[in-house]
């Protein structure tokens, strides 16, 4: 589907389908001069989630009358969720064009022409997203073109910004839904170096096996041990133009396949764990942005990536390994492989790029599933400044997160009885995914820090339109792209294109 952007001061062109919206208990915003009779919005309330699709005259055939809901309800979320939901409707119905009016009452409630222009862009793009690499019968994408109409520049503006940002989302989601014998670790770092490949201020660097060995990762590699596959460790730098600002790392877990290894996980559902990299996913999403946004800090990327299979070879429960720091680890459940994998990653992190900020994405437990479901993600962090602004911008882009407890204690939890560390706590303590992210909280020392838990925002949920089935969410790219944005803009610094 190709957007395209028309300016709602003149007429909207022809097209297959015209698509309006209605608040509840207001009839539907429409052009100037387009009218729609009685008998067809007869019943319509416009609820939110609500669609229609009536005969139209003028500029189209057809009408399409998406429901949003109370007005002074709008946010940018459902205004992008209808976004979604009008451009999937559109194909359904076999419309090859369509134009999406947007009128200056809608934009006034959605925060401005600006805000509207980007959650409609967003909406449009993601809601029609499709994974069909490995379809030899592709399915083709009826509808092929979308105008969205709105005022001026600023609105433009706008789906400007949402393209850039919806396509790190779609880069994250195309990582995420290859199958792990596609996704290894190596196609994980080949698709980093090809973001990075012609763009000055992007730079990346993978470690092989061998050099992780060198730097002293004996966590990562003791997940590493029961696979073929050797381990990398991706390292992803955005340079800005001036003097940066600051110096922020985006930590992602890349587990290509998670199997659970020796403490092997039961068969249902297990192919799931394909997505166990999309911590990665949204990491690299988050470059794919960066190579067409400006912010004045220093970026840094840093992916971990592992398979974690049983072999003969593989780390066994009660095993010790050795992060990159020292630290000495007992490995009780190798199913508790992805703070193995990122303890190495933050440390090296520390040692090597000592940035101000770590934020750290990863599908680590499925206790935050059970806390938070699918629309929400678990916050970890050290700072009320960092959960401030990691909450505002997952709020602004509809990845919400919900802060959950980690105090001092926790960490106690951790201690190991034979090593420094255990990766599991007791079970009768309960809070494993706050455990999962007391065990990181070792290795950051005195940086600012947070971890967000994304193993039930990853993938699947049914209600958010965007994602629109059961496959890859690519959440975390637009909320860091979005943080970087903020932070900038409180900085008095930042460009979009
Ligand atoms: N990748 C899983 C977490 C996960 C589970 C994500 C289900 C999404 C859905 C992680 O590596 C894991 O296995 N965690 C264990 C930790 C436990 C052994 C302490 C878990 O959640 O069961
Ligand atoms: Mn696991
Ligand atoms: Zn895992």
């Amino acid at each position: 589907m190709k957007l395209a952007v028309q300016d709602s001061k003149n007429a909207p062109r022809k097209s297959d389908l015209l698509v309006v919206f209605a608040f509840e208990g207001e009839p539907p915003q429409l052009p100037p001069r387009v009218r729609l009779d009685g008998a067809a919005v007869k019943g319509f309330k416009g609820e939110l989630r609500e669609a229609r699709v009536v005969d139209g005259e003028g500029p189209a055939p057809r009408m399409l009358l998406i429901g949003l809901g109370k007005k002074n309800e709008l946010d940018s979320e459902r205004l992008r969720r209808g976004s979604a939901l009008a451009a999937r409707r559109a194909d359904s119905e076999g419309a090859a064009s369509a134009v999406l009016w947007c009128g200056a009452a809608l934009e006034r409630a959605a925060g401005g022409a600006q805000a509207a222009g980007r959650a409609l862009a967003e909406g449009a793009l993601m809601g029609s997203y499709r994974f069909q690499r490995y379809k030899t019968k592709p399915k083709p994408e009826k509808l092929r073109a979308l105008t969205l109409c709105g005022s001026g520049r600023e609105f433009k503006v706008g789906t400007e910004r949402g393209t850039v940002l919806a396509e790190a989302n779609l880069f994250a989601r195309d990582l995420q839904n290859t199958p792990s014998n596609l996704m290894r670790p190596r196609e994980l770092a080949a698709a980093a170096r090809k973001l990075a490949v012609g763009r000055g201020r992007l730079s990346c660097r993978v470690f092989s096996k061998q050099q992780i060995h060198k730097l002293g990762m004996g966590a990562l590699l003791g997940v590493a041990a029961g696979s073929n596959e050797p381990p990398v460790l991706i390292h992803l730098t955005y340079r800005p133009r001036g003097k940066p600002k600051a110096s922020i790392a985006f930590v992602g877990k890349g587990l290509t396949f998670d199997s659970g290894g020796i403490s092997i996980k039961p068969s249902a559902k297990m192919w799931d764990m394909k997505y166990d990299m999309s911590g990665g996913a949204a990491v690299l999403g988050v470059f794919h942005a960066l190579r067409r946004l400006d912010v004045p800090f220093e970026v840094h990327g840093i992916v971990p990536a592992s398979e974690n299979l049983p072999d003969g070879s593989a780390t066994k429960p009660g095993d010790l390994v050795r992060a990159m720091d020292g630290t000495t680890i007992e490995v009780l459940n190798t199913d508790a492989e992805g703070r193995l994998i990122l303890c190495d990653a933050l440390a090296y992190c520390l040692a090597k790029v000592k940035p101000d900020t770590i934020v750290d994405l990863a599908t680590l437990t499925g206790a935050v599933v059970v806390a938070v479901g699918h629309e929400y993600s678990g916050l970890f962090a050290t700072t009320a400044t960092l959960r401030e602004g990691l909450c505002k911008a997952g709020e602004a882009v509809g990845e919400k997160l919900w802060p959950l407890p980690l105090e001092e204690f926790h960490k106690e939890w951790m201690k190991g009885e034979v090593a420094d560390l255990k990766n599991i706590n007791s079970p009768d303590q309960g809070a494993g995914s706050t455990a999962g992210a007391a065990f990181l909280w070792h290795f950051v020392g005195q940086t600012e820090w947070a971890h967000v838990d994304i193993a039930g925002a990853a993938w699947g949920g049914m209600n958010r339109e965007w994602v629109g089935g059961p496959q890859g969410s690519g959440v975390g790219a637009r909320l860091l792209a979005q943080y970087l944005m903020d932070r900038a803009q409180a900085a008095g610094a930042g460009r979009m294109p």
